[in-house]
């Protein structure tokens, strides 16, 4: 199969990029693979919103900037910034004249909500059910444009590069180019081969390399995994968020039931095993200090009283508003028999975002020749050490439009390479048991989180990097002996994606924004990001 542009992910960043390029070139073939349905990505769950300089009289592009450049502690590209937060706002626009609907206010102007580090109200949403949403209406609007096909249950395995021609490959090397994927199709369950001439990785999060994660089980960290196989450059990768304020449910591992910021930003308080509203003794903005803080107040309150989760009090709340802006969220709480106005909410930090993730430039480009990085897997430099809530779905916008000018100025230089050797599958077999990939996974989910969480110390580090080499052992062997299926294949790029948390982590000598190291409690002067 032979495309012009291929998307790999079909959540906001892989959508947006698909539906600019197709407009803008209605005589070329744009090709989107997602792994499993085309609407089940981290997007579809956003719940608080998309920040945005909307309110021009009480907000300004200087404040949203700030707020981000404080949140990311430092280690912040401000020109990106910038530009994410100036260009944001068309792309708001734009995703509107797209048919996204987000809540007005009575006057008819946007509802505008607040969140953790943010000076203004500037987050706009749709109840409770932001991403939701914005998917629904970029398939709805992608469905119409004849160029664009969406395959979906197609596994990609691989990016196609000089290596697959024969040629040795290192980081060293330069000009490394992307040709397409193999991808597996799960429908008839063989491996494809896809030459395209513009690639995009839009994969999204790793959320699930942890036992709990608000992230659906599409987050396994495929691209970056893929992009380092390749010997492209990973950036940042010790920085992942937690969100402080996750569904508590005794014994859930996986996807974890978020319970949104905005909650927070509408009232909502923190409160410990005592009631005692313990924000106030970490934080001067109390419960809406960045997540990174109140994540790590949590953690420490957990720990000092010794129970596995916080309250979240929305007694005092108007009921009716709460209704109108979270039903989801209401009814959820309702099914587990917790009603929300007369019980505080049990919640426990989960792992949310990654930070970090494939390196790119202002132009979405990664390090290897015709192959663009946009959304969750890519490290653009907008969020530092530390995102500031909302500001993913307005990244992946900007950089995927950014992506979209770049490509399209680029793809009639490129032609396809051609000669390309299909997948080898000899000396592999039918696996005999999947307990060695489930066990296997539930371990490096139980290490991740136990030594590699919101707290770390060169020993825990450490003790993962032993226990991940293991792992990647194992799992090499079985992946050398068995036919690919998805599941091993998500493991694989799982461990991968812990060894660059951890390698990461243990080369940042300094605690900063997400990442914080008892062994080294303060900031260094050398402010730099790690790039592997
Ligand atoms: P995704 O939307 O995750 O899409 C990834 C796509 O890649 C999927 O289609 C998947 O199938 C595909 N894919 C992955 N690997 C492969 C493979 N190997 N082969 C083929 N396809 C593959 N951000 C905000 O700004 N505001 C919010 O309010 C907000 N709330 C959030 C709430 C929750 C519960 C979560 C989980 C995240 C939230 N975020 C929020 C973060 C934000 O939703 C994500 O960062 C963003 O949606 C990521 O979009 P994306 O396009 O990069 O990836
Ligand atoms: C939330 O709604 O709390 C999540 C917002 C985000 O992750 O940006």
């Amino acid at each position: 199969m032979e495309t012009d542009f291929l998307v790999i992910g079909s959540g906001i960043a892989g959508l947006t990029y698909a539906l600019k390029v197709a407009q803008d070139c209605p005589d070329k073939k744009i090709t989107i693979f997602t792994k499993t349905t085309s609407d089940e990505t981290n997007t579809k769950y956003a719940q608080g919103g998309v920040a945005g300089v909307i309110d021009q009289e009480n907000d300004s592009f200087e404040k949203h900037i700030e707020d981000t450049l404080v949140a990311g502690d430092g280690l912040c590209n401000k020109k990106v910034v910038e530009i994410v937060v100036k260009e944001g706002v068309d792309r708001i626009n734009e995703i509107i004249e797209w048919g996204a609907r987000f809540d007005k206010e009575p006057d008819g102007d946007y509802a505008l909500g607040k969140e953790g580090g943010h000076s203004e109200f500037r987050i706009l949403h749709h109840k409770d059910v932001t991403g939701r949403e914005m998917e629904r209406a970029l398939l709805e609007t992608i469905r119409k444009k004849p160029n664009i096909e969406i395959i979906t249950h197609c596994f990609v395995l691989d990016l196609i590069t000089q290596h697959h021609l024969g040629y040795l490959v290192t980081k060293a090397t330069p000009d490394i180019e992307c040709y397409g994927v193999y991808a597996l199709n799960l429908r008839s369950m063989k491996i494809e081969k896809i030459q395209s001439k513009i690639t995009i990785l839009a994969t999204g999060g790793n959320g699930q390399v942890y036992r709990t994660t608000t992230n659906p089980y599409i987050a396994t960290g495929d691209g970056v995994a893929m992009c380092y196989r390749a010997k492209g450059r990973i950036e940042n990768m010790e920085f992942i968020q937690f969100h402080p304020t996750a569904l508590y449910e005794a014994g859930v591992r996986g996807q974890a039931f978020l319970i949104t910021e905005a909650v927070r930003g509408d009232g909502g308080i923190l409160r410990n095993n005592s009631g005692e509203a313990f924000m106030e003794r970490y934080d001067s903005r109390k419960d809406l200090a960045p997540r990174d803080i109140v994540a790590r107040a949590i953690d420490s309150e957990m720990k000092r009283t010794g129970t596995e989760h916080v309250w979240l009090d929305c007694r005092h709340m108007d009921h009716e508003k709460f209704l109108h802006h979270f039903p989801n969220i209401y009814e959820k709480c309702l099914s587990k028999g917790i009603d929300i106005t007369t019980s505080m909410i049990p919640v426990a930090p989960a792992a949310h975002y990654s930070c970090g993730g494939i390196k790119t430039d202002e132009w979405a480009r990664t390090s290897i020749r015709n192959l663009f990085a946009a959304g969750e897997c890519a490290s653009t430099g907008l969020h530092g050490a530390n995102r500031l809530a909302s500001n993913s779905l307005l990244e992946a916008m900007v950089f995927a439009h950014r992506a979209y000018q770049e490509s399209v100025a680029t793809i009639n230089q490129v032609t396809f390479r051609g000669a390309i050797p299909d997948w080898r599958v000899e000396g592999t077999a039918a696996p005999k048991e999947m307990i060695l990939i489930t066990q296997s996974l539930k371990e490096l989910q139980l290490l991740m989180s136990d030594y590699v969480g919101i707290v770390r110390t060169n020993v825990r580090l450490a003790r993962a990097m032993k226990r991940l080499d293991l792992l990647h052992e194992e799992t090499e062997n079985l992946y050398k002996s068995t036919e690919v299926s998805p599941q091993l294949c998500e493991l694989r790029n799982m461990i991968t994606v812990g060894y660059l948390i951890v390698k990461s982590a243990q080369f940042r000598h300094e605690s900063r924004g997400l990442h914080y190291n008892t062994d080294y409690p303060g900031k260094s002067n050398i402010v730099q990001n790690i790039v592997l």
